[in-house]
């Protein structure tokens, strides 16, 4: 099966970037737009991995304090369309211990290096320049007190995420 791990958003959160999608729409930005149900922070990948008990044993080692995220900024990588979160000190290192852990414990995931986003629009198309996509960007922070190990299926309308576990924050 398909793991990865990540931080799932709370609704008001959620909310600000489906009102971004809203306003890339309305100036004719075009594409798979992630449903609310969907947006995620991925924090590490690892793809086809068969034994999602040994994962969850092997990031219950991990203890972190709650932290707060927040939006920062936008971009497109190719043909998706993304919200950026703040690199904090905080996220960083989250990300940094679960990449450990999964390393100590021989479980594969994708080392490129953690670019922290959300994604917004798959095979998308903005017609109107990146410009006008960037301006007014909402604000929103969250506070962070747990992450997710997440399967990911093949479904007919795109991606079904479901949830595995969850490592609570202290
Ligand atoms: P993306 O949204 O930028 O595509 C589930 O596929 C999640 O894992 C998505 O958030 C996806 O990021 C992320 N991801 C990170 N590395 C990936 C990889 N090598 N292949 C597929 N998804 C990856």
């Amino acid at each position: 099966m398909r793991l990865f791990l990540a931080i799932q958003l709370q609704d008001y959160f959620a909310d600000t970037l489906l009102d971004l999608q809203d306003r890339w729409r309305a100036i004719g930005v075009r594409g798979h737009f992630t449903p609310a149900e969907k947006l995620h922070l991925t924090l590490a990948f690892i793809g086809e991995y068969g034994n999602p008990d040994d994962v969850m044993d092997a990031l219950s080692q991990i203890s972190f304090r709650p932290f707060t995220m927040r939006l920062d900024g936008a971009g497109n990588f190719h043909d998706t369309y993304w919200a950026g979160i703040e690199p904090s000190k905080d996220l960083l290192q989250c990300a940094q211990r679960i990449r450990h852990v999964l390393a100590e414990n021989n479980i594969p995931y994708d080392r490129r290096k953690f670019a922290p986003h959300i994604t917004l629009v798959r095979k998308g198309e903005c017609l109107t320049g990146m410009t006008r996509m960037l301006e007014n960007l909402p604000s929103a922070a969250m506070e962070v007190r747990e992450f997710s190990l997440l399967r990911s299926d093949r479904g007919k309308n795109g991606m079904i995420y479901t949830p595995i576990g969850s490592i609570l924050a202290d």
